[in-house]
């Protein structure tokens, strides 16, 4: 059977779970070092295993015959490959875009008796299913976030270190954040990951991905790059000023510490491969504000905020189109804008970087569909929500 159990990064991941497969076409694609590691194996059930998880391996892949090794891991050139069995289980990932790492497993009852060792009570009061399942999964997502990182030498408790987990009973799917904090010469940096769970049958199945950082791209006078956990401090200090968040709203940035959650557990770079940007001055190298797209429910929103200082100077107009041109090297069809009427400088924007308004809501209006905080809709009463689009 070839599944994607999994929310987000269908298109981007292939994923085979205990396929449904003939041995003898298996074994008749083995590169030299599967072939020769095969006729090795003297028990018959290791054999039976080992064709099981090369044939999910070839669903993921496309092809077996061209997999080396490194270690004992196998590998495909320019391409990311992971591999997991179990008791009756079999699942392998493939992507020639990002990192990844897969773990199947099946129930443990006796999990929970060393789950101190892998993982604490504020990580497991994340998981929002049985408490069996949540150690299950956390136990699962630390095993692919290890085999993604690659390098061993990781502590499951001190360096993985998942930051945020939503869990859908109805699908008995889960995603969250997680990072592995572990830096070294080969990894000078640590990993922000999106990791996907899924529950089918018996079978526990987790896996993890990694993008690599975007490279900033510039624009006349500023750099656009992604937020980094530093950047806490004054995206707090932005959205401390009213006369910034008058037509947007604060959500999250009550303080230091919850904008840095949100950097933490910041989804977008990891699932979309885009995200709110940093601006940064390239003369003074100081952060301006931000601009950036964001996938929600109206499509993928052109969006911008800058300090005071630095309005009426043409600079959102100059990253808009900077971001414009990056959406184009995305290969994102359609951006769309959304502003508030009174907002005159944000929808000039918008016009003065080619789109062009298609509707035209009131605030009440909108605000019966989506959950606004009542303090904006109050500030915000009697105004018109405009919509812009563009097709790239
Ligand atoms: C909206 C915002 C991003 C505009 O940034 P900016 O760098 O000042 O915009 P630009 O200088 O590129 O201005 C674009 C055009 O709008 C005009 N404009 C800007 N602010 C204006 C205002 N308050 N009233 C009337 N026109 C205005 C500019 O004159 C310019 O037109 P021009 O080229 O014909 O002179 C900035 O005011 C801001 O960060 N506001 C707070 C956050 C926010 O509201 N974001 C948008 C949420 S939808």
């Amino acid at each position: 059977m070839l599944s994607y159990p999994f929310k987000f990064l269908s298109s981007s991941i292939r994923v085979s779970i205990n396929p449904t497969y003939h041995e003898a076409d298996i074994i008749d694609q083995f590169c030299s070092i599967d072939a020769h590691r095969y006729s090795t194996f003297t028990n018959p059930n290791k054999k039976k295993e080992f064709v099981f998880s090369r044939a999910a391996l070839l669903q993921a892949c496309g092809s077996i015959s061209e997999i080396k090794y490194e270690g004992n891991k196998p590998v495909i050139a320019n391409a990311f490959i992971s591999l997991s069995h179990c008791k009756a289980g079999t699942a392998a990932c493939y992507s020639d875009k990002l990192e990844v790492g897969i773990d199947i497993e099946v129930e443990r009852k006796n999990i929970k008796r060393i789950s101190s060792k892998f993982t604490s009570q504020k990580e497991v009061e994340k998981f929002k299913c049985s408490e069996q399942d949540a150690i299950q999964f956390i136990w699962g997502i630390k095993e692919s976030l290890f085999k993604l990182h690659g390098l061993g030498g990781i502590d499951f408790k001190e360096d993985l270190d998942i930051v945020s987990f939503e869990w859908n009973e109805t699908t008995k799917q889960g995603w969250g954040m997680a990072w592995i904090r572990k830096v070294c010469a080969n990894r000078p940096y640590q990993m922000q990951c999106l990791v996907q769970v899924a529950k089918m049958g018996k079978h526990y199945i987790c896996m993890a991905s990694h993008r690599r950082k975007m490279n900033p791209f510039t624009s006349l006078r500023t750099q656009l790059r992604e937020w980094e956990p530093s950047d806490a401090p004054w995206l707090y200090e932005l959205n401390s000023d009213p006369s910034v968040t008058r037509y947007t709203g604060n959500a999250g940035f009550s303080d230091e510490k919850s904008a840095l959650e949100i950097i933490h557990s910041y989804p977008n770079y990891q699932r979309d491969g885009y995200g709110r940007w940093i601006v940064i001055d390239k003369a003074s190298k100081k952060p301006m504000g931000w601009c950036g797209l964001i996938n929600n429910r109206w499509g993928i929103d052109l969006g911008f905020r800058f300090f005071k200082e630095y309005w009426g100077k043409g600079l959102a107009t100059e990253c808009a189109s900077a971001t414009m041109e990056q959406a184009k090297k995305l290969q994102l069809r359609r951006l769309i804008g959304r502003t508030l009427s009174p907002n005159i400088g944000s929808w000039m924007v918008l016009e003065k970087i080619g789109m062009k308004r298609f509707e035209s809501t009131s605030i009440e209006e909108f605000a019966s569909d989506y959950n606004l905080e009542p303090q904006d809709l109050k500030l915000w009463k009697g105004q018109m929500l405009f919509m812009y689009k563009i097709d790239l």
